[in-house]
Formats: C-alpha cells, sequence, structure tokens
C-alpha cells in the first residue's frame, strides 16, 4: 500500500538583419519576441493598447514561487522555435506532432458523438466505459493479466494530465522522485508543482558505432551505479520513459530487471512512460515494466492516444495500474479536470476498437520506419554524429561541430541558454529545417551533457522529410 498525498485525502475519492550568409533564404520575425513577459504583454493588452497612447504601468502580482521552481517562467523551447520565431519557409522537424491527420475511419468516432446529445456533455471522471473496454481489449494479457476496467484504468486529458494527477496524488513536500535525462520537459514542471523535487540520473551516449551504418551510435545507457546513488530515504518514484523521448532508446528486459529491484529494494512507485509503445524499430523487444514478475503492484503505465493515432491535439491519455495506485489518481483527476473531454475520447475507443483488424499499427510502424531512414541517410550522407532510434519519432544529432560566423546575430531570447540553442537557431536560419536543442530536457547543472544536441522529428510526411535531408547537407559548409 502506498502512502497517499496528504492533499488527496483531505479531498478523498531586436530587428532581424537578412542572414548574411544566406540572403535568399525566407527569414525569421523575431524582433517582437524577446523575453516571455514581452509575449505575454502582447497577448494581454491587444485591443487595449491600440486606443491608448500612452503606455499604461500594468499592475503586477506576486507569482507563486512553484512556477519559477518549476521553470515555467523561463520561455520554454517550443516557444522559441515556434514557427511564428523562424522563417517562413523553414522545414519543422522541432516540435513533435505529425504533418498528417489521424486515420479518417477513427475521427468519425467524434464525428458521431458529436452529433449525439451524450457526446457533447461530461464523460464519467474515469473516461467512457466504451474507452475503458477498448484500452482493456488493446492490451490483453501484455500486463501479466487482463486489466480490470474500473479499477485499473483511468482516462486522463493527454498522458500529461495523468502524470501529473499521478504525482498529485502521491507525493509530498521534498517526496523525491528520480528521472533520467534527458527528460520529457513537462515531467519537471509538474513534479514541483505538486510539491515534488526531481532528482537527476543521466543517460550516457554511447561511443559505439550502431551496426549497419557508419556514423551513427548505439543508444544512451544507463550507469546503475549512479542510479543507486541517487536514492536516498525521500525518495518516493522512479520515472521510466520507453521508448525514451528525446533520445529514441527503448530499454532492454535486463536494464528494467535491475530498474525492478531497485525499486523493490526502496519500495518505490515506478511510472512507466510508454506513450511510444507501438513505435519501436527493427523487430526489437518491447518490456512492458509493470509486466516484470511483481512490477504489477508498484507501477503506473501512461498511455496516450495522441502518440498512438497520430493525434496529439485530442488530449486523450490514461494511466493504468493496481486499484491502489488508481483509485487516488482518479481522486486527483477529478478534481483537475472532472474528465476528458468525450468526443475524442469516442475517437480513441473507435481507434483502439478498430486497429487490430484494419492492421492500423502494423502499417504506421512501416511508415515510421521508412521516415526514419530518410532522415537518417540524410545524417550519414552528412558526417554528423547521431543516436540511433531504437524506438519513438526522434534522432538526436550531435551538433558540437556546428560553428557560425562570429558576430552572428543571435535574438536576446537565446542569451544564457546552451550552445545547441544557437545551433539550432543558426541551422533554422541558414539552411531552413528547425529542431529541439536538447539541454532543454536538462537540469540546469547538466547542460553541458545536452547542448551537444539537437533533436529531430520524423513524424512528417517523407516528401516533407526529403526536403530537410537536402537541406541539411548545406550545413556541411559550417562544420569545424
Ligand atoms: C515521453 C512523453 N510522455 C508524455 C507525453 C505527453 O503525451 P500527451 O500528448 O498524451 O499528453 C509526451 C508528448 O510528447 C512524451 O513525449
Amino acid at each position: 500500500m502506498f502512502k497517499l498525498a496528504s492533499r488527496a485525502r483531505r479531498v478523498s475519492p531586436s530587428t532581424t538583419k537578412p542572414s548574411p550568409l544566406r540572403p535568399t533564404l525566407p527569414l525569421f520575425r523575431l524582433s517582437s519576441i524577446t523575453s516571455m513577459a514581452a509575449q505575454q504583454n502582447q497577448q494581454t493588452s491587444a485591443g487595449v493598447s491600440a486606443s491608448v497612447s500612452k503606455p499604461k504601468q500594468e499592475k503586477t502580482f506576486p507569482v507563486a514561487s512553484r512556477l519559477k521552481e518549476g521553470r515555467a517562467l523561463t520561455l520554454d523551447v517550443w516557444s522559441v522555435f515556434n514557427a511564428a520565431n523562424l522563417p517562413p519557409g523553414c522545414i519543422n522537424l522541432g516540435q513533435g506532432y505529425m504533418n498528417f491527420p489521424p486515420p479518417a475511419w477513427a475521427r468519425e468516432g467524434a464525428e458521431e458523438a458529436l452529433r449525439s446529445v451524450a457526446g457533447n456533455h461530461y464523460a464519467p471522471p474515469k473516461g467512457t466505459l466504451r474507452l475503458r473496454k477498448a484500452i482493456k481489449q488493446f492490451y490483453g494479457t501484455t500486463f501479466g493479466k487482463e486489466l480490470d476496467p474500473e479499477t485499473e484504468i483511468v482516462v486522463t486529458s493527454g498522458a500529461n494530465e495523468g502524470q501529473y494527477a499521478v504525482w498529485a496524488a502521491f507525493l509530498e513536500p521534498g517526496d523525491e522522485v528520480i528521472i533520467f535525462e534527458p527528460f520529457f520537459d513537462q515531467y519537471l514542471p509538474s513534479i514541483v508543482f505538486n510539491g515534488g523535487k526531481p532528482v537527476y540520473v543521466p543517460l550516457h551516449p554511447s561511443t559505439e558505432t550502431a551496426p549497419g551504418v557508419k556514423i551513427g551510435k548505439k543508444t544512451w545507457n544507463v550507469d546503475f551505479a549512479e542510479l543507486k546513488r541517487a536514492i536516498t530515504p525521500r525518495t518516493k518514484m522512479i520515472v521510466l520513459n520507453t521508448p525514451h523521448n528525446p533520445v529514441g532508446k527503448v530499454f532492454t528486459r535486463n536494464e528494467l530487471e535491475q530498474v525492478a529491484q531497485i525499486a523493490e529494494e526502496h519500495d518505490l512507485i515506478v511510472m512507466s512512460d510508454e506513450v511510444y509503445e507501438r513505435l519501436v524499430f527493427d523487430g526489437r523487444e518491447f518490456t512492458r515494466f509493470a509486466s516484470l514478475p511483481g512490477m504489477w503492484d508498484r507501477t503506473v503505465t501512461v498511455g496516450s492516444a495522441g502518440k498512438l493515432f497520430a493525434a496529439t491535439g485530442w488530449r486523450v491519455g490514461w494511466i493504468i495500474g493496481p486499484p491502489a495506485l488508481i483509485k487516488p489518481t482518479l481522486a486527483a483527476t477529478t478534481r483537475i479536470v472532472f474528465c476528458s473531454n468525450s468526443p475524442l475520447q469516442e475517437a480513441a475507443a473507435t481507434g483502439l476498437e478498430q486497429a487490430r483488424e484494419r492492421g492500423f499499427f502494423e502499417q504506421q510502424l512501416a511508415e515510421y520506419e521508412a521516415r526514419r531512414a530518410v532522415l537518417i541517410d540524410a545524417f550519414e550522407k552528412l558526417g554528423l554524429e547521431y543516436t540511433w532510434t531504437e524506438g519513438s519519432y526522434f534522432v538526436l544529432l550531435n551538433i558540437s561541430r556546428v560553428r557560425w560566423p562570429e558576430g552572428y546575430d543571435f535574438p536576446e531570447m537565446l542569451e544564457g541558454r546552451g550552445r545547441d540553442f544557437k545551433a539550432a537557431w543558426f541551422i533554422a536560419n541558414e539552411v531552413g529545417v528547425s529542431s529541439i536543442p536538447v539541454s532543454e530536457f536538462y537540469c540546469e547543472e547538466h547542460v553541458d551533457i545536452g547542448q551537444n544536441y539537437a533533436r529531430f522529428a520524423f513524424c512528417k510526411d517523407i516528401e516533407t522529410l526529403r526536403r530537410a535531408g537536402e537541406r541539411l547537407q548545406r550545413l556541411r559548409e559550417f562544420l569545424a
């Protein structure tokens, strides 16, 4: 039995110059965005400021310290590398959303729901019974047992909100949560907002070349001695992410067994974020952490319809686990959002119900393997090291050899960030392909590990990836 968070018990159930290097490329329009504060002012005063000539001093309010501690006041990487800040023709391989739609037959589920009365109203907080049953069918016995849709599944507003609800349900102030670096950036604020303290254990890039390629490196590794040293009497939870964003690592059974041993020894909860579980390449084995001996009782598994069906805007996800972990999570999610949106739960249910007979996941996997091949070929040609992607839809490119001319005109908002922010900005503006600097996925003390890499997402159609691959060859001129 895991101790709940006491709060759960109380509530019951600059003007940018044209580039001197590529004057023919369409260039970014950044001058209006130099800080988050400036951005917010623009939004809040829109419409008012137009009719007022003298700028009015706005009243300010003290902001809760958790925003600062949770890194929520720093301009986030998604806003920096936002299409609005980049050249109009820039190919976006930055943020991990697809440039193609979810399957039409799954979307029909939502369309039908919107035509009904019930489909436009509140769903039960734990999710519609239809979706919970579809989730049970989808997973079958992969947890080593069949799931009980009443007590072992809770539908959430995307995986994000589900993870937030787990932390709200179980963290007391000062409880430590171990996360591997680089980490999906949302973990940090979600843990901190709920009083937790993230403890970082870095993954280590491999120096070995991956089989069958010239330049690509094998996936990153865990140093288990380091993991053990990170455990203290305050450790409450370990967060796993397999397949991993942004590294593309699929944890091996052996690695997961070592994590299981540590979790058992220290009586920890494990959150296994498996949102990319249907994107595991090269016939590699995917091990579900909760299916390891003894792990069901201490694990919450995280899933996302957004990743399964190329539908990141649906905001439908789920948390699976034993009733002792799911009941408090349901209590928390009920008080956070009450329920996830109804019509898109129907779309997710339709998707899960029909995917097998349509061979959807097999076809989708083959398409993603083809997309990965286009990007990896481009990196091989370019001659820059990258990490071989075992799963997910990201490739990490080592950008430490990229050099820009002295005095290059970078925007102010990149000051104080890792070197990778500048490299990714330079690549986006001079070559026309955007990516995400990986230091964003590290704590401040470890920025120097992450700043050698940029993350390229290949959840884009083949033609777009080909064009991006061609453009990236121009980077050769700027390599040390
Ligand atoms: C590792 C990981 N976990 C969780 C999420 C959030 O998923 P969702 O869009 O369902 O909230 C993402 C989204 O990028 C992710 O990469």
